[in-house]
């Protein structure tokens, strides 16, 4: 922390036409006298948020001339789901990436993102957490001692199982599901008559490899950067939740940084955010392809009629949530605004 501190008037001191030099300056410095910033996550790194780390600590690299070293750790190798927020608090580690369900612990109001077919695309969400409703949860977690550096995406989940198709609500009666840490998601599932569990993501292939679980939701390049398809017999194509992260720091360790580290971190967030739209989108393109290709999973694109008889039977959610939360979480949902006008 001392280098952090003295750390802006050696590198402000420095003309532009020492930039080389800067850069093997920097580079050579030990690994105390540089800030070091550890990035754990849990999925793998052919997903929108390994890729969007590794980018963002090459950018990081590159901006600070080698004296920000972001340290990027996938597969839940440090931490686990449900550890790594509590690492980040501790200091262990200085940067996390968790879907937003994974942070209603703390924040319970983010659940509203995990309201089924609350959002018919990644431009309604987008539009939702940019307003007035977005703000307010990006606050709230500054309340509780995080900083949220920016919002990556990954897409919309899909249901997979093992059992048999699931076309109707009464589908799901008695499976077995792996569902993320969300109240909502809790909900979803039992207002289907399924059995649930909440497991850590990196759990769900032995589970379903060990019969322990019949089926689970999740976006096509999460089912198949882990293999998860090769465990299931069935997919249906509902788009029913969407799945995003909220880039957190702690927000005691972003106060400390040099004012220009901590802009050379938000340039580089939002250069890295706006390429992670479209790259989460091909990948995801390419994964669904993948699981057309692999013949290993019969695929139900749910129709409107169907959509429909889900949406009537996941209603009652949204009656909950508004006598627990309030209203404004489901009046500014951007289907509502339109139907409003
Ligand atoms: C899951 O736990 O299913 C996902 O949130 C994993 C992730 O971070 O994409």
């Amino acid at each position: 922390m001392i280098l952090i501190m003295i750390f802006p008037l050696f590198f402000l001191s420095l003309t532009s036409c020492q930039t080389q030099k800067v850069a093997e300056d920097n580079e050579q410095l030990s690994r105390e006298e540089r800030i070091v910033i550890r990035f754990s996550h849990i999925v793998g790194e052919k997903t929108p948020k390994g890729m969007a780390a590794r980018k963002f600590a090459s950018l990081v690299k590159e901006k600070s001339n080698g004296f920000v070293e972001v340290q990027v750790f996938p597969n839940g190798y440090l931490y686990k789901d449900g550890e790594e927020i509590d690492a980040l608090l501790r200091g262990d580690i200085q940067m996390i990436a968790p879907a937003t369900a994974k942070i209603s612990s703390y924040v319970p109001e983010w659940q509203a993102i995990d309201l089924p077919f609350a959002f018919q695309d990644t431009d309604e969400v987008h539009e939702y957490l940019e307003g007035n409703v977005g703000n307010k949860l990006l606050n709230e977690l500054e309340r509780k001692g995080f900083y949220p550096l920016g919002m990556w995406e990954n897409g919309f989940k899909q249901m997979t199982n093992t059992s048999k198709p699931l076309v109707k609500p009464e589908d799901f009666r008695g499976l077995r599901f792996r569902i993320m840490p969300s109240e909502i998601i809790r909900q979803q599932f039992l207002e289907l008559k399924a059995e649930l569990q909440t497991n850590s993501f990196n759990e769900v292939y032995q589970l379903l490899e060990k019969n322990k679980i019949d089926g689970q939701e999740n976006t096509y390049s999460n089912i198949v950067s882990k293999g998860i398809h090769s465990q299931q017999k069935y997919m249906t194509v509902s788009n029913h939740g969407y799945l995003g992260y909220v880039v957190l720091l702690k927000k005691e360790f972003w106060d400390k940084l040099p004012e220009d580290i901590q802009q050379i971190l938000q340039e580089s967030i939002e250069e890295v955010t706006a390429w992670e739209k479209t790259m989460a989108r091909k990948l995801n393109d390419e994964s669904l392809q993948e699981l057309k290709n692999c013949g290993c999973v019969e695929i139900h694109y749910l129709s409107e009629e169907e959509k429909q008889l889900w949406e009537e039977a996941l209603k009652p959610i949204y009656q909950r949530f508004t006598n627990r939360f309030g209203a404004e979480y489901i009046k500014q949902l951007p289907r509502n605004k339109e139907a409003e006008h």
